[in-house]
């Protein structure tokens, strides 16, 4: 469900039409619809609301701070993955006893910053991290607190590239060392074991894989809570899907409905860190056709948003769909979707129906509310693009699309070659 439909043949992102941003705020950028945003947090919330849990939503997919913003007025944490996320979500005034921060190679400065704001806990991953978190925290004289990240071993039966508790993956701590690695945890001084934390993957579009890998968190809770060790947090990190073409991704009350009777009477809080279901369907791309070209076998829209500004089709083949801002119905040509970079892997979509398209059309690529801005970049030096909120009738620019200046600051020429010679 969102808010992206059309109105007498034009497109509107809840009572906007998308024109009126294009015109405002130039293409290309970012359009994120309020409602959908807080819709989605809401559906997620509610669906878990019989157990005690918190919903962290995952900083990586959008860190926009309004956005952040938006839904920790919803009373949502945040999951982060760097000392600047984690600056993000306080920013945007995230308590921080509702942060989280997760990832396999937090520095001993990103530590020190976490620990002396005071989040609710690490989710560690490796041995070395531990000790190294140890060390940070008897420094500050502070008790860090901690989950291990467990690699549960499950196909979560998604893209390689968002698959995360396999054996074979850089995450987590292998199922069968975990127990002793929770051993040396509890024995050191500055470090308070509260859970256990465990992330499979993303894009996921089956309860499945989540029942099974709780049930084998569920396992290692019991034989940790056997050995004296405190177990009150469960985070089963985020991964649910969502639709970009035809998939059919379990609603949140479907997962909550499974996952829910496993945990009723244990004691234990869940944590979620939902990022993709909450944000992805909430936003789009909007961009605009430079130039229909014709190759020798193929037809090219040239548009003016390319990888750089959306890596996922480049990167996984990622479906997005592209939708015309006014309204015509697609079949009328077969084309590539591509931008101004100078390289084939420049696509955003391939082989795609389309409808008739002249130039200076309107075009919105569908479902890029997660991983779109904050997987961009400014490569072939294209500024990075606004992103604008909407809420009801009314929007915001809520980034500034970065100009030629934002490209080279921080950037020097040194001394030596602003000599007049050359030598
Ligand atoms: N928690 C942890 C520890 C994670 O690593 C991730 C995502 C999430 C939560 C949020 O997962 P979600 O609910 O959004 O599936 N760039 C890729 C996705 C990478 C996901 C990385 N980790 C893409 O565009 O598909």
């Amino acid at each position: 469900m969102h808010h992206f439909n059309y109105r007498e043949g034009v497109l509107h992102c809840e009572d906007v039409p998308l024109r009126e941003i294009a015109l405002e705020v130039g293409t290309p950028c970012y359009v994120y619809s309020y409602s959908t945003l807080i819709r989605h947090f809401r559906v997620m919330d509610e669906a878990f609301s019989a157990i005690p849990h918190l919903v962290c939503f995952a900083v990586k997919a959008n860190s926009n701070i309004a956005v952040l913003k938006a839904l920790a007025k919803e009373g949502s944490g945040m999951d982060v993955v760097s000392g600047g996320e984690l600056f993000r979500a306080l920013r945007a005034g995230v308590d921080p006893e509702r942060i989280v921060f997760a990832g396999v190679g937090k520095t001993a400065q990103e530590m020190e910053y976490a620990l002396r704001v005071g989040i609710l806990m690490f989710n560690v991953e490796s041995d070395q991290e531990l000790e190294t978190l140890e060390e940070v925290a008897c420094r500050l004289k502070i008790k860090a607190p901690v989950a291990l990240r467990v690699n549960p071993d499950v196909d979560p039966k998604t893209h390689p590239y968002i698959s995360t508790g396999l054996k074979k993956s850089k995450f987590g701590i292998a199922i069968e060392e975990i127990v002793e690695e929770y051993e040396t945890a509890a024995r050191l001084p500055c470090i308070q074991v509260r859970g256990v934390h465990c992330h499979i993957g993303s894009q996921i579009t089956q309860v499945a894989p989540f029942v099974e890998a709780l049930g084998k968190v569920l396992g290692l809770v019991d034989r940790l809570r056997g050995l004296g060790l405190d177990i009150s947090y469960v985070d089963m990190g985020g991964g649910l899907g969502i639709q970009y073409k035809d998939e059919s991704p379990p609603p949140p009350a479907e997962l909550a409905s499974a996952i829910r009777p496993l945990l009723e009477g244990r004691g234990l809080t869940l944590i979620l860190e939902p990022g993709r279901v909450i944000a992805g369907n909430a936003g789009i791309l909007l961009t605009k056709v430079l130039y229909l070209k014709k190759g020798r076998v193929k037809r090219f829209v040239v548009v003016d948003a390319a990888m750089n500004d959306l890596a996922r089709p480049s990167l996984y083949g990622a479906y997005h769909a592209i939708l015309p801002v006014e309204e015509r119905a697609a079949g009328a040509m077969v084309a590539d979707v591509v931008g101004p970079i100078c390289e084939s892997g420049d696509f955003l979509a391939q082989d795609r129906e389309l409808p008739e398209l002249k130039q200076g059309d309107l075009l919105a690529v569908m479902s890029a509310g997660a991983y779109g801005f904050t997987m961009s970049s400014n490569y072939n030096s294209r500024p990075r693009v606004a992103e604008v909120l909407v809420s009801g009738d009314r929007f915001w620019v809520v980034r500034e699309r970065e100009r030629y200046e934002d490209l080279v600051r921080g950037e020097r020429i040194p001394r030596f070659l602003l000599s007049e010679q050359s030598s």
